[in-house]
């Protein structure tokens, strides 16, 4: 499977990321993230398709319910029960018609076999950084051709390799704040930090740091592991066509701004 497999995974008490912590932490963090203006384009795209989407990797269904809220058929997949289970949750609470409108698949991006397919697969937010190895990335792209109709679109995002940043290694960096949503007199902050970047093989391995503090004392401290590929934009192009994809637009922001702004790197391929 990936390389990670046998790199040196971070000492101390780190947890699998998406699991736990993390999943716990998932939607307040991002609820708190202005930078994120990826729904709508995601919603957008969906609309514009006469026919079933699935996201895949979906997580807590943070863009897949706005989705499913606009009216389009959507399927979720994901690897992290924890987060699926946030979603099941979720959708409990939406009109019954919604939740007919949504199944949800426990399955791996690598290599999960649905007896249908789809107009459109949707894969936001960088999942596809995920995946370390070309082998993993091409058997992902392959599933995600094997399961979209003819002519059907992939639409999913990675972020571009700010080389700079990259370099930064063993520096913490808070990125987010919150309330907590469970207890108002509670202050969560997320800080990142990386400890290791691969530039060969093109990832780096770091975590979240989550720190809860009642006004200024520090109450609870939990750390989750999270590391992520890079890719170059070459690289998506080759995996694409070696996956029988055509690109139909790139995008370097969800303002639409040409790819070439080095930002994120936006794509809508279409199965050749
Ligand atoms: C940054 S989150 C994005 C979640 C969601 N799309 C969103 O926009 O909020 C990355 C997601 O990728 C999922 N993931 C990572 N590796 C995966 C794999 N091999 N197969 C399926 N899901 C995976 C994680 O569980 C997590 O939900």
């Amino acid at each position: 499977m990936g390389i990670l497999e046998t790199a040196k995974i971070p000492t101390g008490k780190v947890e699998h990321e998406y699991y736990g912590t993390t999943a716990r932490h998932y939607d307040a963090a991002y609820a708190a993230d202005t930078r994120l203006k990826d729904i709508p384009f995601y919603v957008d795209v969906a609309k514009s398709v006469n026919g079933d989407t699935l996201e895949v990797a979906c997580g807590t269904g943070r863009i897949l319910l706005p989705t499913a809220r606009s009216g389009v058929r959507i399927d979720g997949l994901d690897f992290s029960p924890d987060l699926l289970g946030i979603l099941r949750n979720k959708l409990k609470s939406e009109p019954e018609e919604l939740q007919d409108r949504v199944l949800l698949y426990h399955g791996d991006m690598r290599n999960f076999a649905l007896d249908k397919t789809y107009r459109l697969i949707t894969v936001p937010f960088r999942p596809l950084q995920h995946l370390f190895t070309v082998n993993d990335q091409l058997a992902a792209f392959r599933c995600f051709s094997a399961h979209l109709k003819s002519g059907g679109k992939l639409a999913f995002n990675v972020f571009y390799p700010n080389f700079q940043l990259l370099d930064e290694v063993g520096v913490e960096k808070v990125e987010l704040e919150w309330v907590d949503p469970q207890d108002a007199s509670i202050t969560v902050s997320r800080s990142f930090l990386r400890k290791s970047v691969d530039k060969l093989n093109q990832f780096f391995e770091g975590e979240f740091i989550f720190r809860s503090y009642r006004g200024e004392q520090l109450i609870n401290e939990e750390r989750s592991a999270l590391n992520m590929s890079f890719y170059t934009y070459p690289q998506v192009l080759l995996l694409l066509k070696t996956a029988g994809f055509r690109v139909k637009e790139e995008y370097g922001s969800y303002d639409k701004e040409p790819i070439s702004v080095c930002k994120e790197m936006i794509f809508i391929a279409e199965k050749v």
